[in-house]
């Protein structure tokens, strides 16, 4: 089959924010400076504070490619800082959780207590001709906010506070998760071979709700669905106006009336998107946070939580559970489709059989208008320096057309 050149190119026709240039996804180059220029300065949610219960508890991950343990101190603050012990840099903490008075570094021992003091240096009199003591050897601490009981981190110390950061993105959130103490009852991590924008944008554009069985007949078909409006927040937040969902319209998913989180009515959804990559949903009983780690520019590790009320009745939290579970978890509906939308975008977009995506829908804000892609994408492009439509410099690109053409 001959290639028409014409039909590699990249939407002319559309204005330059309703489409999205494959090279987003796929491009080294773009994955290299979006850990640079957005991960490395923007609030990323690293966890739910009832992850670290007690003083001494930790959870290290890795963000814009940095190793960084978050641990609670003894005096019940939570805390973050690089994972990299102050001698020679060896990483400090590598279990993923777990609770210490202090940290030893396996190398040469050097210690550290949870509030990142430096506290035991191996045959610390070495040092004394040159004046280094533990005090100058404490862990480089890293920004940490919590708010609803969510911690973010921030690697830029420069970067504005996070409640400035956040705005009113999270107001929709502050009955349901606030009034009363929530943890978490479920995590998991998937292992997907597609970039992390794209499973962003499964939890923003909700026109692929038609892909979700369940969706199609519990939601796109319920009252006031397609009239709800998207609320476009600075920093590339966003927030949607909440949903009554008719999960009686699904069989043997009736009777999600009881349960229902503080300031929702009975089947509500409600969902926060924030930047870049941390969205929070609510279905009436039950929360679920995703938040992922960019590994390579087609390999994303997702975070998925559930959370429900800390200290209900098992009978409860076992009700609360089948709700989370039967849409959301390795085995529930919509989460294991939207791993299979994401991964088959990737495939073609890898191999540049695919070479653009468009977001060009409009709908006065309702529900499946893709404003809020593109409010996301002029964020994502104020950071880079370069449009999404065009990620990379003119000449190269039209340079690269011309090789498939
Ligand atoms: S690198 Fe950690 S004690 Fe030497
Ligand atoms: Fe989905």
């Amino acid at each position: 089959m001959t290639r028409n050149a014409a039909q590699w190119a990249d939407l002319p026709r559309l204005p330059e924010d309703h489409y999205v240039n494959s090279r987003i996804y796929t491009d080294p180059e773009v994955f290299a400076q979006e850990r640079e220029k957005i991960f490395a300065r923007t609030w990323k949610f690293a966890c739910h504070e009832s992850e670290l219960p007690l003083p001494g508890d930790f959870r290290t991950l890795e963000h814009a490619g940095i190793p960084v343990v978050v641990v609670r101190g003894p005096d019940g603050t939570v805390r973050t800082f690089l994972n990299a012990c102050s001698h020679r840099g060896a990483q400090l903490v590598t279990e993923p959780r777990g609770n210490s008075r202090h940290f030893t570094c396996f190398f040469h021992l050097w210690s550290y207590d949870t509030k990142g003091r430096c506290i035991e240096i191996t045959r610390e009199d070495g040092y004394k001709q040159c004046k280094l003591t533990k005090d100058d050897c404490g862990l480089r601490s890293v920004r940490t906010a919590e708010k609803l009981g969510l911690i973010f981190i921030n690697l830029d110390d420069d970067a504005e506070e996070f409640d400035s950061y956040a705005g009113n993105a999270l107001d929709d959130l502050i009955e349901p998760m606030g009034t009363q103490p929530m943890e978490v009852f479920h995590f998991h991590r998937v292992l997907m071979q597609a970039n992390w924008k794209q499973w962003h944008e499964t939890n923003m554009e909700l026109y692929h709700e038609w892909g979700h069985v369940v969706n199609r007949t519990t939601s796109v078909a319920a009252g006031g669905y397609h009239e709800r409006k998207w609320k476009i927040h600075p920093h590339g937040h966003g927030s949607l106006d909440p949903l009554k969902v008719e999960y009686d319209k699904y069989k043997g998913w009736e009777g999600r009336q009881d349960l229902t989180l503080p300031g929702l009515s009975p089947g509500e959804f409600r969902v926060v998107d924030l930047f870049p990559n941390t969205t929070i949903i609510i279905r009436a009983t039950t929360v679920r946070i995703d938040t992922s780690i960019p590994i390579a520019p087609g390999v994303t590790l997702l975070e998925q939580r559930g959370l429900g009320i800390k200290g209900e009745s098992s009978t409860d939290r076992a009700q609360r559970q089948e709700h989370h579970n039967q849409f959301w978890g390795p085995f529930g509906r919509n989460l294991a489709e939207d791993v299979v939308f994401v991964e088959a975008v990737e495939r073609t977009n890898r191999h540049g059989a695919s070479r653009y995506g468009i977001i060009a829908r409009h709908e006065d804000l309702m529900s499946q208008d893709d404003e809020i892609m593109r409010a996301y994408y002029r964020v994502w492009g104020k950071y880079m320096g370069a449009s999404a439509a065009n990620p990379l410099n003119k000449a190269a690109h039209r340079e690269a057309h011309r090789e498939v053409a």
